[in-house]
């Protein structure tokens, strides 16, 4: 399809979770008459499994504009994302600038757009856990406020939002990107289209994932969770695919010889299994299969409720609470007992019945173009 007299709209991706949110956007907008999407990559995620697995996985198109910032303290990563896109902003006049997500690349690129003003349209907007000693919450609570149109996952979202003074005219509710990923990709990894995580393991047993700041940066908190989780171990193996974050951390405070390398072979009674982080499909085919997820992370909680599998997070707070509200996440914060409860009571298959939210269907990237192109005409 020709490109010319399309509106051009930037699409940003920097960090892991981001990538599975634009998979279905960019194929959404590939087909649309009269936008054309341009694909930033500002590099905050760089490493092979954590950047480029993503891409190949979820066929995603290679960037048109890579930024390759890397990594840096929250200033100087969200800095060099703003020198590097504006440029880009500059050089290619883009009408339109969507960014997805809650991570420093989405506020750096929105804080440019707007200053250039040029509009900006942010897809998961309005969430909040109402904690600003998250760095996620304050790039919510900022990018949103200079968004002109902000796509909502969730009642929350517009509650929140109009509680900010955010006009309803510019709240869309249409859904959940994260979960056209999910409901397409569950089918492949149903049908066998993805290496097994575990080889041949079919035991029961619990998915881990853990890296908020507040979870792992201090020793003494990260000691505690790795006690309470132990004490989850006993109930089940629990397999641990590590953010490099995480696994940084571990080295650092000398806390290795609480988990055990997975060979595939040893006796998984009692141990937390470390593992490099995974691809889509297998960490997909991980979560589907485990009795319970544990986790600190926001999109996770979304994929289980989906999923049906129950998951205990590991925060005192959500800002996804239609999860917890509907769906099978319960807050377990790091308290060694509820975290150990709720591992016995999923292998008991004594968990609340979850729902799939509203709208969480697979078709929140065409609602959300179809609606960007009658906003841009
Ligand atoms: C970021 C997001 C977080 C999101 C997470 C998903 C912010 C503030 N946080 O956290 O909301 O849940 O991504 O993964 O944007 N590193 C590597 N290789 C990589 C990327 C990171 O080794 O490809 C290491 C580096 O040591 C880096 C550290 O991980 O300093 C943290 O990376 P960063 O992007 O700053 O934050 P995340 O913890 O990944």
């Amino acid at each position: 399809m020709s490109d010319i007299g399309k509106k051009k709209v930037f699409i940003v991706a920097g960090a892991r979770p981001n990538f599975v949110k634009v998979a279905p956007i960019m194929r959404a907008m590939a087909e649309s008459p009269s936008l054309r999407p341009i694909l930033v990559h500002t590099g905050q995620h760089y490493d092979h499994n954590m950047s480029q697995s993503f891409f190949d996985e979820l066929n995603i198109p290679r960037p048109d504009v890579f930024l390759e910032v890397g990594s840096g303290s929250h200033a100087a990563q969200t800095a060099a994302v703003m020198v590097a896109f504006e440029k880009a902003v500059l050089e290619l006049k883009p009408d339109l600038v969507l960014v997805v997500g809650d991570v420093n690349s989405t506020l750096a690129c929105s804080l440019v757009s707007a200053k250039l003003m040029i509009p900006v349209a942010h897809v998961e907007a309005g969430l909040r856990s109402f904690d600003r000693s998250m760095p996620e919450e304050i790039n919510r609570v900022l990018t949103d406020s200079i968004s002109s149109f902000l796509f909502v996952t969730e009642p929350s979202g517009r509650d929140n939002l109009l509680r900010e003074g955010v006009a309803e005219d510019n709240i869309f509710f249409v859904g959940n990107v994260m979960i056209d990923t999910l409901a397409e990709n569950a089918r492949r990894v149903r049908n066998g289209e993805s290496a097994r995580p575990l080889g041949d393991f079919s035991g029961d047993y619990a998915a881990l994932t853990l890296h908020r700041p507040s979870n792992v940066d201090d020793p003494a908190t990260f000691s505690r969770i790795i006690s309470a989780l132990e004490a989850a171990a006993a109930e089940a193996p629990v397999f641990f695919p590590a953010h490099p974050r995480t696994v940084n951390n571990i080295r650092r405070f000398g806390l290795d010889d609480h988990f055990a390398a997975w060979d595939g072979a040893s006796t998984p009674a009692g141990k937390i299994f470390i593992m490099e982080p995974l691809g889509y499909l297998e960490f997909l085919s991980l979560t589907m299969n485990a009795k319970i997820v544990l986790t600190d992370s926001g999109g996770i909680q979304e994929e289980t409720t989906w999923l049906g599998v129950p998951c205990a997070t590991i925060r005192e707070n959500t800002e996804r609470p239609v999860t917890v509200d509907i769906g099978t996440n319960i807050l377990v914060g790091s308290d060694a007992g509820k975290i150990s409860a709720a591992a016995a009571a999923a292998l008991r298959g004594d968990w609340k019945q979850g729902r799939i939210p509203e709208l969480w269907d697979g078709h929140a990237a065409p609602r959300i173009v179809s609606k960007l192109e009658s906003l841009l005409y």
